[in-house]
């Protein structure tokens, strides 16, 4: 039996909320408790026969109260997770102007080849002779990434672009265990993604800071008056996170090398180059790629992610086990740090690494061929630079441009409005938009960067200029108040944020239930 009056809301419950409707529902949002509020006793999703009776063997085990889930059925959850998963914005539902996170469309095609059973259904701990289809895929997609990138050697295994940075940092820290130094410095710039520091000090390293110059790139003065012999890295994001390419990247490389230390490339943003741009070419020691961010894998939502690290000569031999290695008898893997993988530093993940996201970064990269994949880059580009010299005059572009991938606005424009950042970016989700990155890369005040990326069409990138456009003229006509309340049209208003942080309520109970509505 399904009973909509438990899902409902209706009364001086919704009134107390700010749909304006009876119900609370606006349009075809509805309005609805969790799965726990629509309890009723006895209902359930299925008809069981009554078990026939048995002996008690448990004794003292045995359950004494009720199990506490709710009681529903099967219509009732099958439509709750459908409205909520309706509730969330994705790239699927529209542009999703996210900087720095690069929320890229992921073709189907992608997902059909992820899920061939040979594919699909692979289990890590097959015999090697049985999954030589897979270590094939590995191996071509290892393939590609060297050619790409110029680099001898990559690491499949890391799961994430956080996790590419450990496998760098730790490859680096052997190789200097190797040549007996004791290097405790690992420079990065303050344009940096939060994880590039975070990583180096859960490596150990003594993190330090570069400043940015006026022009949004590497102070090279600054940077070459930090390097000396206790330097072992400088980890550099290129493009950099202000979406601008780092000009003078050869002199950098050849600045840290001269210092004995080794070049670090967040690659993180490889998107805005591939195709174009070999790393090994500037200088790169080692390298992270986003899979997700450049070859279109999902993300979001926790993973699995993927961040292969691409590695030259020098670090090649400390990349983490497990290797897939060409064999006599096929493709072989190297589990020991024994013969070619003795100096490896170790392991990082259980097994291959995300064999999923593998597929679905080879399909792209094979969909598009070397020439489709110059052409997102360039697209991707096009689409930034579109974004910035249209909307020069109504925000405030943080550097001049061209940019890269991503355009990147402070908030000099909303000066004197009353208007901040935040509510700024509040108002765009009444108009149908996810915000766009805000406060981040933190050298700039009141950041705002978006990254349209490459899929968007002229007509998509035109309705969100004019979008942006508008809502800065509101913003400069002195009409404060209304950005203050943004957004309105959401199921829910603004939350604490503070609160959600400092004070999360992680677990449904009943009193905290009653607490949060008194
Ligand atoms: C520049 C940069 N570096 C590193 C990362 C970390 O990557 P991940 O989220 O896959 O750990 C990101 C993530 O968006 C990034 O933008």
């Amino acid at each position: 039996m399904n009973d909509w009056s438990q899902a409902l809301s209706h009364g001086t419950k919704a009134e107390r909320r700010d749909g304006g409707t009876f119900s609370g529902n606006r349009g075809l949002q509805i309005e609805e408790g969790l799965l726990f509020e629509q309890d009723a006793s006895g209902r359930c999703g299925v008809d069981l026969p009554e078990p026939p009776a048995h002996a008690d063997r448990l004794g003292s085990a045995r359950r004494r109260g009720p199990i506490g889930l709710p009681g529903l059925s099967e219509p009732q959850v099958i439509r709750h997770f459908t409205r909520l998963s309706q509730k969330n914005y994705a790239i699927d539902s529209g542009l999703y102007p996210l900087g720095s996170c690069t929320m890229k469309h992921n073709p189907r095609l992608n997902e059909k080849m992820a899920r061939l059973p040979g594919f699909g259904d692979v289990h890590p701990l097959q015999p090697v002779s049985t999954v030589q289809g897979a270590f094939e895929l590995i191996d071509t997609l290892a393939h590609w990434l060297k050619t790409l990138t110029g680099m001898p050697a990559v690491a499949m295994s890391p799961a994430a672009g956080a996790h590419g940075e450990l496998c760098g940092l730790m490859s680096i820290r052997a190789a200097l265990e190797a040549r007996k130094e004791t290097r405790h410095k690992v420079l990065v710039p303050e344009s940096a993604h939060g994880t590039n520091p975070a990583t180096a000090a859960a490596c150990g390293f003594a993190v330090e800071a570069i400043p940015a110059d006026a022009r949004g790139r590497v102070d090279l003065a600054a940077l070459k008056a930090k390097l000396g012999p206790d330097v072992a890295a400088l980890m550099l994001t290129n493009p950099n996170t202000c979406g601008l390419f780092e000009s003078e990247i050869i002199e950098i490389a050849k600045a840290v090398h001269e210092a004995g230390a080794y070049f670090y490339c967040d690659g993180a943003n490889f998107n805005a180059i591939v195709g174009r741009v070999r790393p090994a070419d500037l200088g790169v020691d080692c390298m992270h790629i986003n899979l997700h961010k450049t070859f279109s894998t999902p993300h979001g939502g926790g993973g699995p992610g993927s961040g292969p690290v691409v590695l030259a000569e020098s670090l090649a031999p400390y990349a983490p086990l497990p290797w897939v290695v060409h064999g006599k008898k096929g493709f072989e893997i190297l589990e020991h740090k024994k013969g070619a993988a003795k100096k490896a530093f170790g392991r990082l993940k259980g097994n291959h690494g995300q064999m999923g996201m593998f597929v679905r970064a080879l399909s792209y990269m094979m969909s598009h061929g070397s020439d489709g994949l110059r052409q997102v880059a360039s697209d991707a580009v096009l689409n930034a630079n579109y974004i910035l010299a249209e909307l020069g005059k109504d925000m405030s572009p943080a550097f001049p441009g061209p940019c890269m991938h991503e355009a990147l606005f402070d908030d000099h424009f909303l000066k004197d409005t009353g208007v901040a950042t935040l509510d700024f970016a509040k108002a765009l989700i009444d108009e149908g938009y996810h915000p766009m990155t805000m406060y981040f890369p933190l050298v700039v005040h009141g950041a705002l960067l978006i990254e349209p990326t490459e899929t968007e069409s002229k007509d998509s990138l035109d309705h969100f200029i004019a979008v942006l456009k508008a809502l800065a003229k509101r913003a400069k006509s002195g009409d404060a108040d209304y950005f203050h309340g943004a957004p309105y049209l959401t199921p829910r208003r603004r939350l604490d944020e503070t609160a959600a942080a400092r004070k999360p309520i992680l677990r449904w109970r009943p009193e905290e239930v009653k607490e949060a509505a008194e």
